[in-house]
């Protein structure tokens, strides 16, 4: 049982509503069903480990009182996303009004060593099965009835040194979002995504004890002084998936308390790599630039 965390919404607002929710069994994506389903939305989450799922909805409808559905799918797989979107347009009396496309994996490695197979490995799941999933979710309910989209992806604004190709794919979600924003629009469909930043998430508990104040020293970097929590990374799915945002496509919400606009992100150790165009050095320069004022005087 979790103490379900007031919403700031209505309890009714997504009253009769369907979402998909991938990920949805831990972490945000399961807070975002968490606050969707007392919302009064009927929630399916997908995840690919289905005794872990059912654990989730078990919980979630205890939280709650609410309507989930667990359904297991690998959204890498075509076929089993199809599926999904079948199953979840039937539990939903034949639409999906929202997805929030949150499932996603990495692994940490500096770039020169990540391994080709790895690469696609998270390339297949952070950005090909998103873009599945909502080509899927269209043709299953979207392009007929409507709906939202929210893609959740990370602060990879400045990079994403030692996760290189989740940054990579992360932007590409990035760049897909605004593509179908424009793409199906005129079918009344809104596509945004959320980019969190460091959010004490559940799987905190799974670090090591030498990586945990790692990642709670993170707070120094962000103007908030504090990491974000999964509620606040939800409130904001909420609002993009609701009426509140009728307007509002194609755009990425920044979860970070300002974290992405601020500088040090990664240590760079002290080097000489890169030569200045010419060779000269600062010293050399500097009485260049005398002499220069030096003639003008
Ligand atoms: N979470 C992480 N990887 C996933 C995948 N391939 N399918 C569904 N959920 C996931």
């Amino acid at each position: 049982m979790h103490p379900a965390p007031p919403s700031v919404f209505r309890p009714d607002l997504f009253a009769g509503r369907t979402a998909v929710i991938t990920g949805g069994g831990s972490g945000i994506g399961k807070a975002v069903a968490r606050e969707l389903a007392g919302l009064g939305a009927i929630v399916v989450i997908a995840g690919r480990k289905k005794a872990r799922l059912e654990e989730a909805a078990a919980d979630l409808i205890a939280d709650t009182g609410g309507v989930v559905h667990a359904v297991p799918c690998n959204i890498r797989d075509e076929g089993s996303v199809k599926s999904l979107m079948a199953r979840a347009a039937a539990l939903g009396g034949g639409r999906i009004d929202y997805l929030v496309n949150n499932a996603g994996g990495q692994f940490p490695s500096p770039a020169g060593w990540i391994k080709t197979k790895g690469w696609h490995a998270v390339v297949e799941t952070n950005l090909t099965g998103t873009f599945l999933c909502c080509r899927e979710v269209f043709h299953a309910s979207m392009d007929e009835h409507g709906g939202a989209i929210v893609n959740v992806i990370a602060d990879m604004w400045r990079g994403f040194p030692g996760m290189a190709h989740t940054g990579a794919a992360r932007a590409g979600v990035d760049n897909l979002t605004k593509s179908l924003a424009l793409e199906w629009a005129w079918r009344g469909i809104r596509v945004n995504a959320v980019a969190p930043g460091i959010i004490l998430s559940s799987g905190y508990a799974n670090y090591d004890p030498v990586f945990r104040q790692v990642f709670l020293d993170m707070a120094d970097n962000i103007p908030a002084r504090r990491l974000g929590t999964e509620e606040e990374v939800s409130s904001s799915v909420c609002w993009l998936l609701s009426e509140g945002a009728s307007f509002v496509s194609g755009a990425t919400m920044r979860v970070d308390g300002a974290g992405s606009l601020w500088r040090m992100s990664w240590e760079v150790p002290d080097h000489d790599a890169m030569k200045r165009y010419g060779g000269r050095s600062v010293e050399a320069i500097l009485t260049e630039h005398a002499a220069i004022e030096e003639d003008a005087e």
